[in-house]
């Protein structure tokens, strides 16, 4: 008995025990915090006029147009009309969809265009100036999203977008040295002088007057205000008069597309993100399938198994991109099978902890990768839970930095993200294959990511990032860090991030963020380990739905970017 008593009463001192000796929880540092709707991207002023428009009632689509121009207006680097982009959306009753409108090759480009006789890439000729730009696709994708998915008179939705662009922009400190880094390379492409050859400093304010008048026809006319009529010609012969491909046929032709995104479950996540002509998310279902079977949360955030194993996936999914992926209208591309459980188990099983796998011996020339933030990323969640993801971009930052003073914006240099010569690097570094080549009205390949989460079929994140070849690996890690990693939507968008692409054979790393003895270790693996060419790696932009229905903003501190809502 009197066992039982000190039995009953050593018991009783455990559970109190347990009951108040509680494990402290760390307390998250979260991102803005709102009830209803939310609007993140790359300039707070875009924010602002997408969160006005749902303020007024719109939904996501209509929000998502208005962010979308409102971007070309306040961020020329990488905000366009002279571009595209791609989303992907869930609807409220959980219906998922995506649109491409990404640039097309012009009807005169041919497969060897940036050779010269010998075959040898003439070095920025697919980069810079008017033989990069590929045919815009903006315009036609946000007309297509309103027809099909808006609600909101597109009046309604422009006017505080021209408003913005009559009004100006208040130069960031940030856009500031930009502009300024840039300043030569517009000087060396644009014939006449551009409004951005001024000396910009931080608070000084751009009006946009020729960009808002190119709206006001837009409005006016419909996606044919861009595509046809005055600004088709003006935009034609602006391109050719600087030696460019684009005709009035091809802007006239060219139509957004519709196509199915790319969905695969990762634990209890259903992650949908874009399909091919974008690698996103074929590369992102390679990877988070190859990692999927390790306990990465146990290894910890950022330490050196959780490193190895996320290279070595990105590494093998980053070979496949090259060799297989292209335009879906023009290369078969065998998705299903990429994305399958056993292909991809068998593709981890020469992976050891012990020794970094090699990548494949490519002979070719040193690989130079110029900048890892250009492109912008948005993502809304409106008031009715509808849910978008958008990524638009020129490609490089100001695109081919040609600007058509007339029309008030840089044209793209989209040209680059096609593989000029098979095995030969693009500005990223990324190289491409036959099913990546040139051809009329084809689209080049992407590794824009725009990506949704749903977790127990209920919206969890909307997710993406700039950063060229770097935005798979960014948006995986944001993902990773809030799953497996139990951070909020804002420490996931904060957290250092790294990068590897299978070529060149190294792990990119933001400098001074790593623990010191980790690189050491990865180098005694044979990792190669490069600190200096990225010192950041993707602006991240994401919303978080959180289990009270709560949404958290992660918007990126490496940018400029700010989340808005209600
Ligand atoms: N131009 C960057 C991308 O499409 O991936």
């Amino acid at each position: 008995m009197k066992y039982l008593i000190y039995t009953v009463l050593l018991f009783s001192f455990l559970v109190a025990c347990k009951q108040t000796v509680k494990t402290p929880v760390k307390e998250k540092h979260r991102g803005l915090m709102t009830q209803k709707a939310m609007v993140v991207s790359a300039r707070i002023e875009a924010s602002k006029i997408g969160n006005d428009i749902l303020k007024k009632g719109g939904n996501a689509f209509d929000a998502m147009v208005a962010t979308e121009l409102a971007l070309a207006v306040a961020f020329p680097f990488a905000g366009n009309l002279g571009g595209g982009g791609f989303m992907v959306y869930r609807q409220a009753n959980g219906e998922t969809g995506a649109i491409d409108y990404r640039e097309k090759a012009p009807m005169a480009a041919t497969k060897n265009m940036y050779l010269d006789k010998n075959g040898n890439v003439i070095p920025e000729k697919s980069t810079l100036g008017a033989l990069a730009i590929g045919v815009p696709g903006t315009v036609a994708g946000v007309f297509e999203v309103h027809k099909k998915l808006g609600s909101l008179p597109m009046e309604t939705i422009l006017n505080p977008v021209i408003a913005l662009a009559k009004k100006g922009v208040l130069v960031t400190e940030k856009q500031a040295k930009s502009l300024a880094h840039y300043q030569p390379l517009f000087k060396k492409v644009n014939k006449d002088s551009i409004l951005f050859n001024t000396h910009w400093k931080a608070n000084d304010t751009i009006k946009y007057n020729s960009l808002a008048e190119t709206l006001e026809r837009i409005l006016k006319e419909g996606k044919d205000g861009f595509y046809k009529g005055e600004t088709a010609k003006t935009l034609a012969k602006f391109i050719q008069d600087n030696g460019g491909l684009i005709t009035e046929e091809d802007l006239a032709n060219y139509e957004a597309k519709w196509r199915d995104p790319i969905s695969f479950n990762y634990d209890d996540l259903k992650i949908i993100s874009m399909s091919p002509p974008s690698s996103g998310g074929v590369c992102l279902a390679q990877i988070m399938k190859m990692i999927e079977p390790f306990p990465i949360d146990d290894y910890g955030h950022n330490s050196e198994k959780t490193i190895q194993v996320i290279t070595e996936a990105e590494r093998r999914a980053y070979a496949d991109r090259s060799f297989y992926l292209g335009d879906p209208d023009f290369v078969n591309i065998p998705i299903k099978t990429l994305i399958k459980e056993d292909y991809l188990g068998g593709r981890m099983n020469d992976f050891s902890f012990e020794k970094a796998t090699l990548s494949n011996d490519v002979s070719h020339g040193n690989m130079t990768i110029i900048e890892s933030d250009e492109t912008t990323h948005y993502s809304i969640v409106d008031q009715f839970g509808n849910a978008i993801s958008a990524t638009t971009t020129l490609n490089g930052a100001y695109g081919s930095k040609l600007y058509c003073a007339e029309l008030g914006f840089f044209l793209n240099n989209e040209m680059d993200d096609f593989s000029s010569k098979p095995g030969e690097p693009n500005m990223f570094g990324l190289i491409g294959a036959e099913a990546n080549s040139i051809a009329p009205q084809k689209r080049m390949l992407s590794s824009m990511t725009p990506t949704i989460v749903e977790k127990n079929g209920k919206l969890f994140m909307s997710v993406g990032t700039p950063g060229g070849s770097t935005i798979i690996t960014s948006v995986l890690q944001t993902i990773l860090n809030v799953h497996e990693f139990d951070m909020s939507m804002q420490e996931a968008v904060n957290a250092p991030r790294f990068h590897h692409q299978w070529l060149p054979d190294e792990i990119r790393m933001e400098p001074n963020a790593f623990d010191k003895t980790i690189i050491e270790n990865l180098k005694k693996r044979g990792y190669s380990i490069n600190q200096k060419d990225s010192p950041i790696i993707g602006k991240v932009d994401g919303i978080l739905v959180l289990e009270d229905n709560t949404l958290e903003g992660g918007a990126d501190y490496r940018g400029d970017d700010t989340a808005v809502g209600f």
